[in-house]
């Protein structure tokens, strides 16, 4: 490097340490849209963290705005149930990198994620278990909502736990500040968000000025995946997702759902009609404990203005009523290795309960999954 290059690099990051002389990468742990996540270990300290390297690949120049909205949101939240940023790391640039650095984002490790421990069958939640995962999930969700961001990308995969069972929100490369006016109006922001299986109806259809509640939906998706193991619907497009909703939690009507009709999509959509509501009835067999069941079935109301938010849940009989939530850490020291998504086999079809697999589908098409 010249030394007019090398004065350019040191001005332009003075505070970003060089990753691979600070950190030592053990394994990847994770592959997301968005870059490589890997186990690693500071090298001074010995202390163990996640490196989540930020993509620039497609950027001519500069530091892309989703990893700078990721960071700038992360460092606005301070929780126990939040995921902590450290520090943003930088590797050297040099003519192998065609003088671009590569960024990392330095986070406290979780030994687990919430996905990779749903697809592993030695591992078993007990009620009292669930109840203390869903306290912690809804715990986090209550401070994000409070701080006015949107997570926006809730699912088993986002959701962190430590080997203490310490329960972390994580991935908020989706995040944003919600409830900002501009002179039209409330602001309207983009709708295809929410991986498709943890999306809510408002959503797809096409709703933009949406609140905290689309949060909540997948946090009942999450929980009710606590009993049955797998994604509870499992879309493989939009079309579908909104007709295994409608399975589900009924027909999406004005009955149920004042204003639902004006929404952009709804006539260019097929909206199932005619479907009942069988959220408790169908998943009775797998969650047997009539306060989880009334819980489900608050956040997975259809309509965003009536389903349960998070204080309300929080308040909810289910964590209230015995068992209490269990001090997860006592399950979890049975269990000697880390568990994430990425290094677990696919659950999309291996971890159905085996007698729904045995069951013929009940429609061609539109086959349910548990
Ligand atoms: N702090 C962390 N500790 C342990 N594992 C993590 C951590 N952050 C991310 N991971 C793992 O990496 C995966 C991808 O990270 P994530 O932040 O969700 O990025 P993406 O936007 O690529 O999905 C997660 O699902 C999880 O398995
Ligand atoms: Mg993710």
């Amino acid at each position: 490097m010249t030394t007019q290059a090398k004065i350019v690099e040191e001005l332009e990051f003075p505070y970003c340490e060089n990753a691979s002389e600070k950190y030592e990468k053990l394994t990847k742990i994770g592959q997301g849209t968005f870059g490589e996540v890997f186990k690693a270990r500071d090298r001074k300290t010995k202390r163990i963290v996640a490196m989540k390297k930020v993509l620039m690949e497609n950027e001519k120049e500069g530091f892309p705005i989703t990893a700078l909205r990721e960071i700038r949101i992360l460092q606005l939240l301070s929780h126990e149930n939040v995921v902590k940023l450290i520090e943003i790391c930088r590797s050297r640039a040099g003519a192998y990198n065609r003088f671009k650095s590569t960024f990392y984002l330095i986070f406290e490790f979780c030994e687990h994620d919430l996905a990779g421990l749903l697809s592993n069958v030695n591992v078993k939640f007990t009620l009292a278990d669930i109840k203390r995962v869903m306290q912690q999930l809804l715990n986090g969700l209550y401070f994000i909502h409070h701080n006015k961001i949107l997570h926006r990308d809730m699912k088993a995969a986002n959701v962190l736990i430590t080997k203490n069972g310490i329960l972390k929100l994580a991935d908020f490369g989706l995040a944003r500040a919600y409830g900002g006016m501009t002179q039209k109006g409330a602001q309207k922001y983009t709708n295809r968000v929410v991986t498709l299986w943890y999306r809510p109806p408002e959503l797809l259809l096409g709703e933009r000025v949406y609140g905290p509640a689309i949060d909540v939906w997948g946090a009942g998706c999450i929980m009710a995946e606590m009993w049955t193991r797998s994604p509870i619907m499992q879309g493989n497009t939009e079309q579908h997702q909104i007709t295994l909703i409608s399975h589900l939690c009924g027909s999406l009507t004005p009955d149920v759902w004042p204003g639902v009709e004006k929404l952009d999509l709804y006539d260019k959509l097929e909206v199932p009609k005619g479907q009942k509501r069988l959220v408790k009835e169908r998943l009775k067999p797998y969650v047997r404990d009539q306060f989880a069941l009334d819980l489900l079935d608050k956040m997975l109301y259809v309509d965003p203005s009536k389903r349960i938010d998070c204080d309300t849940s929080l308040n909810h009989d289910f964590f209230w009523e015995d068992p209490a939530p269990s001090d997860l850490s006592v399950m979890l020291s049975r269990h000697n290795q880390s568990m994430f998504e990425y290094l677990a086999p696919p659950r999309r079809r291996g971890h159905i309960p085996q007698q729904q697999q045995a069951r013929p589908p009940t429609d061609q098409h539109f086959e349910r999954v548990f």
